[in-house]
């Protein structure tokens, strides 16, 4: 499929309305690929709040199920499930209590194998979230640990240690905790005397594995090869470069220097890697690792991405830095250089489950994102925001590399700020004492249909209320209102993954910015491609084209607005008629 193709069918299905956009969407080949995660479109599905089948206000995955035809024709390439097993839920299931079973909240282990196999018939693959740094502590691991005492071998599995001072009353170490507040736990003995502490680089409920015990890791051997042998495309690695720690438990020295940090990025996390990708390899079909690495040296980044490591990474500095065109391209050239060498693809990252939705981040006047820098009632311009996210939509999926999209992004939900603090549930703001508002307002339920909650997330039925309240307002930005709407964030979505697989197809890795004029992001993408995102203040005129094929916004006589993205032709004929 070549882009002028591309346009023609969009021009037919913009006319005849989504049914024939999503025929069309189901001609894209896409299956086969070996090298098919250089450039995919990947979904990412928070089960809990994607569609709730059975009624109980909490997704599932029969939910899932009902809703592959809708990522198929949103042109998804593959889904990434956050944990789906066996959890109390106290982080959001990143507390595994059994990785071979899945929570009964979300369905069954034979659900989700029906699940994988049903995605595959469509094209789409599977990856699954594994989370190697920690374990519920309602694990049978830790339970173990606890009731075996202090220097048992069950302990060794963690990092359980002596406090400091008189009574061991003071922690190991002074690690802050990545979700702020302290990283050790302290247990009782078995006649209830204050004993060891634990280690937690996150909650209470999620003690940290020690890396160093040959249990840890050929459990996690097993887990992989018990999710490839049921048809998982790849894993997405959790907190993947902290699992190794410095067992001297040194306090983090004020420059810790390359490698030099007791808990971070640690030079022995690669062989763990390397055992892993021989695992991966040894499977048919390319199963694909994913780190979660925030890590600010790009440069040691890139070293988990080297060809017997991780496949890719997700890449936050992009979604990290503000709206701004300067800070934009630095990113981009900073990521596409440090890739280069390793000749792993980029990926591209506009949110997750973890950080605040574009439409309310890019209508702040602060448009960044940092962890520890989420407050309450910081003001937005939620139009302003929408403008932007759907500019950066179309800025991101036109560059080379893999993309990820967050569910709802693709609806332009915002953050939702005015969650009743009694029915908060995630810890980061429990732990941050109510400051941090926490990641509740971008894990909403979704909105299927209908005018008032539960918008069909649960059915009619329903026994209960989605587990977190949907606004009112979202009634205008269901799935079925955008399907009736040409101008919605959802066909443009639609519209831009059907022309970015057709541009991927013909064009890996090429990429050249083009200079077009101050705050304008332009760049070619092979022959046929030019991508421009106008972020000045005025509008501009749009180079000499073959023929506009999307555009975030309409033009304004003629030139593309402020805050606005136009994917173009470069050629003004067709390349079948030069030929
Ligand atoms: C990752 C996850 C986040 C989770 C944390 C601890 O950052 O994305 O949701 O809370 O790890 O597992």
């Amino acid at each position: 499929m070549d882009l002028s193709s591309v346009a023609d069918q969009l021009q037919t299905s913009t006319a005849v309305g989504s049914a024939d956009m999503a025929a069309s969407a189901r001609r894209a080949p896409s299956s086969s690929d070996p090298l098919w995660w250089r450039s995919a479109a990947i979904y990412q599905i928070y089960p809990r709040s994607f569609a709730d089948a059975n009624g109980d206000g909490v997704g599932d995955l029969a939910g899932v199920r009902r809703h592959l035809g809708y990522l198929k024709d949103l042109g998804i390439d593959a889904i990434w499930f956050t944990p789906w097993y066996a959890s109390p839920l106290a982080d959001g299931g990143y507390d595994v209590a059994d990785y071979r079973s899945i929570d009964p909240r979300f369905g069954t282990l034979e659900e989700a194998e029906g699940l994988i196999q049903d995605a595959l018939a469509l094209g789409i693959r599977t990856i699954i979230d594994i989370v190697p740094n920690h374990i519920s502590d309602q694990h049978p691991w830790f339970q173990a640990a606890l009731a075996a005492g202090p220097g048992s071998p069950e302990r060794e599995r963690f990092w359980f240690r002596e406090g400091k001072g008189r009574n061991g009353d003071e922690m190991p170490t002074n690690w802050e905790s990545n979700f702020s507040g302290e990283t050790w736990t302290r247990t009782a003995d078995a006649n209830g005397t204050p004993g060891e502490w634990y280690l937690h680089l996150f909650t209470p409920e999620q003690p940290d594995l020690n890396w160093n015990h040959p249990d840890v890791r050929r459990m996690h051997e097993d887990i992989l090869k018990f999710w490839f042998d049921r048809g998982v495309g790849g894993v997405r690695i959790d907190s993947a470069a902290l699992l190794v720690k410095d067992d001297a438990l040194p306090e983090v020295p004020n420059d810790p220097g390359p490698g030099g940090h007791p808990t971070q990025d640690r030079d022995e996390l690669h062989d763990i890697y390397r055992s892993w990708r021989s695992i991966a390899d040894s499977y048919p079909g390319t199963r694909v690792l994913v780190g979660e690495i925030w890590l600010p040296d790009i440069d040691r980044f890139a070293k988990y991405l080297r060809k017997d490591e991780l496949h890719t990474a997700f890449n936050f500095d992009f979604l990290a830095r503000p709206w701004d065109a300067d800070e934009l391209r630095d990113s981009i050239d900073a990521t596409l250089a440090a890739h280069a060498p390793v000749d792993a693809p980029s990926t591209w990252v506009l949110s997750n489950h973890d950080v605040t939705r574009p439409v309310t981040r890019y209508g702040r006047e602060d448009s960044s994102f940092a962890f520890g820098k989420k407050r309450a009632g910081i003001p937005t311009d939620l139009a302003l925001g929408a403008r932007r996210g759907r500019a950066a939509a179309l800025l991101t999926a036109a560059l080379p590399g893999a993309l990820y999209i967050y569910q709802g992004d693709e609806l332009g939900l915002p953050e939702v700020e005015d969650i009743p603090e009694d029915l908060l549930d995630d810890p980061m703001h429990f732990r941050s004492g109510g400051v941090d508002p926490g990641r509740d307002g971008c894990r909403v339920p979704l909105p299927w249909s209908g005018s008032t909650p539960p918008f069909g997330f649960s059915p009619d039925s329903a026994s209960a209320a989605p587990w977190l309240p949907q606004p009112a307002s979202w009634a205008s930005i269901t799935v079925q209102a955008q399907q009736a709407d040409p101008s919605s964030m959802l066909w443009l979505y639609r519209q831009a993954l059907r022309i970015r697989r057709a541009l991927n197809a013909t064009s890996d890795t090429s990429f050249a910015w083009r200079e077009l004029a101050p705050h304008v992001l332009a760049f070619d993408r092979g022959p046929d491609f030019l991508s421009v995102t106008n972020l000045s203040i005025h509008s501009i005129d749009l180079p000499d084209n073959g023929g506009i094929l999307l555009c975030s916004s309409p033009l304004d006589g003629g030139k593309l607005p402020p805050d606005s993205t136009a994917w173009l032709r470069t050629q003004h004929e067709p390349p079948e008629i030069r030929a």
